[in-house]
């Protein structure tokens, strides 16, 4: 329950307006609730003395009444806009925010396409859903129980009516909304299903096209869509009964008060201007019943809306900086210890068995194995894109989970596999690795990582404006601006992840030659499937099935190893065509 109300610690600053809002609810309620006192009032005694005088004085006290209800009609809605505006705007703050701080293995909890609904639809669900219940949650029930008070001190045997039919009607509406609501709740569940269809399908439009798989996309639409249509008709179709049962409610109703009333005005113990009163109530009242009916029907759908939205706002990152973080580091060594390291808890084979390795400052190691051998797994520990699950790995001689984050991350520069590049120039994409880095210095990166050619090549050259995602620009050509990005850091160690994998081989060796020349003593890690990319490094890694198969000079290696030497061979001509999957 707790958890379900954590949203709403979000109203922060907007709390006092939502307090406000309700008390100018209750302001209009009575002024509505004072002038069916005096219209029946004019007719009882001004219109029954033909008292002109009366008539008018009473008049411009009504119209003074109605003039004061609808400014505090109007309040009530100014302010409950604001109260809830402001707190969608909080909870998407609040989630955002959370987000920013989520591990690589919070975000593996939730899909990105639920975040994005999370983050839309479920707020926009909750903005409405509390605009509804800060302007009816209180004004209806008020407004009912006063119209009842006030109908009973008017006539007692006539207010009892406006009792049993509540009753009456209470069931009746109860019954319709409790199986409406439970069709509300489906609905909910099926937006996501639809949400994950269209996301899919947007995202991925181009590989969709490209396996003509339209029909296939278009049957899945429409069957999430056509799921949808069917819950919310049979909701509504229940919903739209409530209508004509107030209707007749409301109508039958009246028709006991007129007959009644007018037995009563004719006996004399009920004057005319008291009957007008009383059915003026009878309204009242049996339309607040229909609001606190449907504020039931907004909260339960809702109420996914705000799990949902807890879930992100509550989630604790698994990545947290420690108490005394060093801020500072030594070198670009690093060393692995004993490490095993699963994504999932629960799993039960780890991804990463008792890794153990050492590589020196400036030194530059390549890492080659099969798909699946957990390469990128071993680096994404390096810069705590992950934590491990035993062992420790450190930095420059320290736990890496020492380290104040974006100290570390400032100096372990990832190019990472699915690498992203975000609309705006290639200068504002290259400043994301040093928002201070002056022209020449993004040039000089882009030297470095043979990117400056084609830049040059570009209609704006460094002004080009690059795409969502990258979209305008190859697969190459992105992945040479993502390693100058990652070389703006100036980093202590650089890990590519097999990020020249779109580089043709000429210009594959002229980036190595220049990390070579340019950056000596950094520490480079260059994951790669082709040999060539690696055959220059100092030393070479080789991943097998989430263990260290063997590490050691690309000599050593063509001597010893048999995965290395087979691979080798088949790469470079001199054998059939080998390859790492066909060693699994
Ligand atoms: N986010 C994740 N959640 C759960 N399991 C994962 C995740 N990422 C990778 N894995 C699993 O971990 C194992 C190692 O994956 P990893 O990406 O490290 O391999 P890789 O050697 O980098 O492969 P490739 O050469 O294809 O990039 C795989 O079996 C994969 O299914
Ligand atoms: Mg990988």
């Amino acid at each position: 329950m707790s958890e379900l109300l954590s949203p709403l610690a979000q109203l922060k600053e907007f709390k006092k307006t939502a307090i406000v809002s309700p008390l100018w609810m209750i302001g209009e309620v009575i002024c509505e609730m004072i002038i069916p006192i005096l219209m029946g009032k004019i007719v009882d005694e001004g219109i029954g003395n033909k008292d002109m005088g009366y008539i008018a004085s009473t008049g411009i006290l009504m119209l003074g009444i109605a003039l004061l209800g609808l400014f505090c009609g109007c309040m009530g809605g100014l302010t409950r806009s604001k109260a809830s505006a402001g707190l969608s705007r909080n909870l998407r703050k609040a989630m955002h925010d959370n987000i920013q701080t989520f591990s690589f293995a919070n975000i593996d909890k939730f899909s990105t396409s639920g975040l994005v609904t999370r983050l839309t639809t479920d707020v926009s669900n909750i903005q409405n859903a509390f605009m509804m219940v800060l302007s009816m949650a209180v004004r209806a029930p008020m407004s009912m129980i006063v119209a009842m008070i006030l109908a009973f001190y008017l006539n007692a045997r006539i207010a009892s009516i406006y009792l049993i039919a509540v009753i009456i009607l209470s069931i009746i509406m109860g019954t319709l909304m409790i199986t409406t609501t439970r069709y509300f709740k489906k609905v909910f569940e099926r937006y996501d299903q639809l949400n994950e269809s269209v996301q899919e399908n947007v995202s991925a439009i181009r590989v969709v096209k490209a396996y003509v798989r339209e029909d296939y996309e278009n049957n899945k639409f429409k069957k999430a869509a056509g799921n949808i249509y069917e819950m919310f008709l049979k909701a509504e179709m229940r919903l739209a009964c409530i209508g004509p049962v107030m209707t007749t409610t409301i109508n039958v109703c009246i028709l006991l008060i007129s007959w009644i009333g007018a037995h009563m005005i004719v006996s004399g113990s009920l004057t005319t201007g008291q009957l007008m009163s009383l059915l003026a109530y009878c309204m009242n009242i049996l339309m607040s019943l229909m609001m606190v009916s449907m504020i039931f029907v907004m909260l339960t759908m809702s109420e996914a809306s705000v799990r949902r939205i807890a879930e992100v706002i509550n989630e604790k990152s698994l990545l947290t900086n420690p108490e005394n973080p060093v801020m500072d580091v030594k070198d670009g060594a690093i060393e692995f210890k004993n490490v095993d390291f699963a994504y999932k808890k629960e799993a039960k084979e780890p991804v990463l068995k008792n890794i153990n390795l050492s590589i020196k400052s400036g030194e530059s190691v390549g890492i080659i194995g099969a798909t699946g051998s957990a390469k990128s797994s071993l680096v994404n520990l390096i810069s705590r894109l992950y934590d491990v699950t035993s062992g420790s790995v450190t930095v420059g001689g320290v736990d890496v989970r020492d380290y104040d984050i974006e100290t570390l991350r400032n100096q372990v520069s990832v190019v990472l596999q699915k690498n992203e590049l975000f609309s705006g120039t290639i200068l504002d994409n290259l400043r994301w690795g040093d928002p201070n880095a002056t022209q020449e210095e993004c040039i000089r990166a882009c030297q470095m990582a043979c990117a400056d050619e084609f830049i040059e090549r570009m209609p704006e050259r460094y002004n080009t404006h690059i795409e969502q995602g990258g979209s305008n620009v190859s697969g190459g050509q992105k992945q040479r601006i993502c390693i100058a990005r990652a070389l703006l850091k100036k980093p202590k160690i650089l890990i590519l992840d097999d990020s020249t994998s779109a580089v043709d081989t000429a210009t594959d060796a002229k980036i190595r030659k220049a990390f070579n020349d340019e950056i000596p003593n950094t520490t480079k890690l260059i994951i790669a499937q082709r040999i060539s990319s690696v055959e220059n490094c100092d030393r070479i890694i080789i991943m097998d099935n989430g263990q260290i198969n063997d590490f050691g000079t690309p000599n050593e290696l063509l001597e010893r190893n048999e995965i290395y030497r087979e691979i080798y061979e088949s790469q470079t001509g001199s054998s059939a065509d080998a390859d790492f999957d066909e060693k699994n």
